[in-house]
């Protein structure tokens, strides 16, 4: 697959077939936890956004689907479901669908999408964070109950909730192609967890719970998923530790505003940055 792929809406029946075999193929679903058709039709109906990545050869490769939502008080977009085939995957599909669902949602009037994305998933908090300029501000503990995914791993399915607020400068800087580097400050601020090794796995300690700085970082790790296959235990005490670690910053007043990854040793170290903002400011983060 050479030539890039084309974004458009879905236009009938077969691209919503197509996104419900996609949810097989990206999330292993069981049956009775897909999306089903009629629900995609009615809520499309109703006014939701379904945005499929067409493959140079005619397939749909890619699929991002949001529903209008109420949450907090004001209408806004709740983005449910991004996709992308594994072998489409790291060409800038997945940003360019949700760009794409940004464009739509200003289209309508509309300046805020939000959506959750699981905390330990490093390529998700990236895409989320640094590549669209979302910032997280909420934990959701067992958001969806034990879900046969294999992406899930049979874990809680924790989530954090991110707000995308479409018209904020960095959000607009990030949408023309900008990511800004990460201010040096922040690559040194104090660190909540410490990772050790046991071979080439990934060991989280207790997070620390009595930071105090502006800016505190918590380490996850750079491949989830050949944890939780590899040493599942100590995936489910990350997961715990993360739990707690952003469960009490968020309630601080804390927000997740970006991942960081440097390289220690050969290893990638993936961290996220979470800001502590004054109780009045607005959200957008061009100070930082
Ligand atoms: C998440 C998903 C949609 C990303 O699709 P994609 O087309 O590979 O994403 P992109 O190529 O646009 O990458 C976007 C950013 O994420 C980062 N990223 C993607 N895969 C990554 C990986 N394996 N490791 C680290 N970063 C990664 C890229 O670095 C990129 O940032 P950059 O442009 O600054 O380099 C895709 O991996 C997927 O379908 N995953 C399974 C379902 C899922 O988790 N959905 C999202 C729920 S929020």
């Amino acid at each position: 697959m050479n030539a890039p792929a084309s974004i458009r809406r879905a236009r009938d029946r077969a691209d919503i077939e197509a996104c419900i075999e996609l949810q097989r193929a990206v999330w292993g679903l069981d049956d009775i936890e897909i999306t089903g058709s009629i629900q995609l039709t009615a809520t499309l109906h109703a006014g939701a956004v379904l945005l499929v990545a067409e493959g140079p050869s005619g397939g749909v490769v890619g699929f991002a689907y949001a529903f209008p939502a109420l949450r907090g008080g004001d209408p806004h977009l709740h983005s449910d479901m991004l996709a992308v085939l594994p072998e489409a995957r790291g060409r800038g599909l997945g940003a360019r669908l949700k760009l794409a669902q940004r464009e739509e949602a200003i289209r309508r009037g509309i300046p805020l999408i939000t959506w959750t994305f699981d905390p330990l998933q490093a390529a998700n908090a990236r895409l989320n964070l640094r590549r669209l300029g979302a910032t997280a501000v909420e934990l959701l503990p067992d958001l969806y109950g034990t879900t046969g995914s294999a992406l899930h791993h049979g874990l809680p399915t924790d989530r954090l909730g991110v707000r995308w607020e479409l018209n904020s400068p960095s959000v607009r800087e990030r949408a023309g192609g900008g990511v800004p580097a990460p201010a040096a400050p922040l690559l040194d601020a104090p660190c909540v967890n410490e990772v050790t090794w046991e071979g080439e796995w990934p060991v989280c300690s207790l997070p620390r719970l009595d930071l105090e700085a502006t800016a505190v970082l918590f380490e996850i790790p750079a491949d989830w998923g050949a944890l939780c296959r590899h040493a599942p235990g100590d995936a489910a005490t990350w997961q715990e530790h993360a739990r707690s670690a952003f469960g009490t910053y968020f309630a601080r007043g804390y927000r997740a505003v970006d991942l960081l990854t440097v390289k220690e040793r050969g290893r990638p170290r993936p961290r996220y940055v979470l800001y502590r903002f004054p109780s009045s400011a607005s959200g957008d983060l061009t100070f930082l």
